[in-house]
């Protein structure tokens, strides 16, 4: 007998229209809350804290304290797969992530799998811990969401070093040596399945891919880098866990989202706060569930603006299958005050 499915998130995911529609926020854990800083301020590095389940399970379940959001999103990085996988990373204060950029078929030997499990571990640890908090605490409707970085977007950090403008080395890459350039994205490939089955096993129930810069490509090269991946991971996770939602979010790839959502058999779309909503109800939500798209910089400013933009959007995508959210991640100046003010709005909505 299939039991009923209390959580609102994942009733939305599934095609269920709710009365007002769920929410929670990418980069919901991070630096705009104080009882984040001050956990942050105490472990030197960052991807030492992503490591700790302890301190990782504490800074996913704030926002869920503070907020009550409908989806608690573990606390990590995308980029602890090329780290697993022994390409060193670092965060840097003020400048992102660095890496030492693997740029040719002769240094994808620099990566391989031999720490990989043991370095991924502690994230495992992490989501078992927070599953555990949740029931203690009694967040009943909160759906756990797992997420790996895409293989396209985890290429660029790897190939580029850096957050890069013009993405010129990995295109190159890609355009002048499509054969070896596939290596890359078929070990990218592989990780990321592996990882987010791991994050299962430990307790995810939703799973999150973060496809943050496939909107750089051309069409032909969208389809190759960032479609045909994307279908292989959802398929392989299905295989396995096929009652799992996996959320895309193909960020700033404007119109290829169609072909994103309809040829990569994910069950829910992220929308950037760059796509219109009305366009995308009459778009998107015949063909599955969609969740998004408030601009992180109205939040940021709050007040009429944002009731305007959140009435929008609610008006919109509300009478579909939906999950509210931004287009992109929480700014660290946001004060928390915008955050709860948005909850109420999004609660009270009906
Ligand atoms: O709350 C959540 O959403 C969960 C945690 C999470 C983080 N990063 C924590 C983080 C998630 C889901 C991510 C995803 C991520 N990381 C993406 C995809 C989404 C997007 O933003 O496009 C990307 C591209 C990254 C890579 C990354 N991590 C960058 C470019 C940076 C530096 C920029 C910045 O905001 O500092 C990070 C660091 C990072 N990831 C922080 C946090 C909380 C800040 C680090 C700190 O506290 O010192």
């Amino acid at each position: 007998m299939n039991m009923p499915v209390k959580k609102p998130m994942i009733r939305a995911l599934k095609g269920s229209v709710e009365m007002s529609p769920p929410i929670w926020l990418m980069r919901q854990a991070g630096r705009y809350l104080p009882e984040y800083r001050e956990i942050r301020q105490k472990q030197g590095s960052f991807l030492d804290l992503v490591y700790s389940p302890e301190l990782a399970a504490e800074i996913t379940l704030q926002p869920i304290r503070r907020f009550g959001m409908d989806g608690a999103i573990l606390f990590a990085d995308i980029l602890v797969i090329p780290d697993a996988l022994g390409q060193e990373v670092k965060f840097v204060e003020g400048e992102g992530p660095v890496l030492n950029p693997i740029r040719s078929g002769e240094d994808l030997k620099r990566l391989n799998r031999e720490k990989f499990q043991p370095t991924l571990a502690p994230i495992g640890d992490t989501l078992k811990l927070v599953r555990a908090g949740l029931d203690r605490e009694g967040f009943d409707r909160t759906s756990l969401i797992g997420f790996s970085g895409s293989p396209w977007t985890l290429a660029c950090y790897m190939v580029e070093g850096k957050a890069s403008r013009d993405f010129i080395h990995i295109k190159s890459w890609a355009y002048r040596d499509p054969e070896s350039f596939g290596d890359l994205i078929d070990i990218l490939t592989q990780a990321v399945i592996d990882y987010c089955l791991d994050q299962i096993a430990a307790g995810a129930e939703i799973i999150k891919l973060f496809d943050s810069w496939c909107g750089v490509l051309d069409h032909a090269q969208f389809i190759r880098w960032v479609v045909h991946p994307t279908r292989r991971i959802v398929e392989a996770i299905h295989e396995v866990a096929p009652d799992i939602p996996v959320i895309g979010f193909p960020r700033g790839c404007g119109r290829m989202a169609l072909d994103y959502a309809q040829n990569t058999t994910i069950n829910a779309l992220a929308l950037d706060a760059q796509t219109a909503p009305k366009w995308a109800a009459n778009v998107f939500q015949n063909l599955l569930p969609v969740q998004g798209n408030l601009d992180p910089v109205c939040l940021l400013n709050g007040g009429m603006a944002m009731q305007n933009a959140v009435e929008d959007i609610l008006v919109h995508l509300s009478r579909g299958p939906f999950v509210f959210n931004l287009g992109h991640g929480v700014i660290k100046e946001t004060p928390p005050a915008h955050v709860e003010e948005l909850v109420r709005m999004v609660r009270a909505w009906s």
